[in-house]
């Protein structure tokens, strides 16, 4: 069967001022983390930009221990729309 439409997929990535990358996901997501299944036990997965984390890529924190600065933002990333029609 041929889909009719294809569900355009977008992403989101917030830079937390003077902390990590932040992906807003619903607590009790999956992921997987160099073959291993993780669970969030939080409604979003951070991940280090400072480079002083000891769970990197994960966010640990560190960045407030180090006093990191960087500017806050946000990335949107739209898949482009690859609808199909017929077939
Ligand atoms: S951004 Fe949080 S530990 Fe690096």
């Amino acid at each position: 069967m041929v889909p009719l439409y294809h569900e355009v997929m977008s992403l989101k990535i917030r830079f937390r001022p003077d902390g990590p990358l932040v992906l807003d996901l619903p607590e009790g997501t999956t992921f997987e983390l160099n073959g291993e299944t993780q669970t969030l036990t939080r409604a979003h997965l951070a991940l280090c930009r400072c480079g002083h984390s000891e769970r990197k890529p994960l966010c640990d924190g560190s960045h407030r221990k180090i006093g990191f600065q960087a500017a806050g933002g946000e990335l949107i990333v739209r898949e482009a729309s690859t609808e199909q029609l017929g077939g």
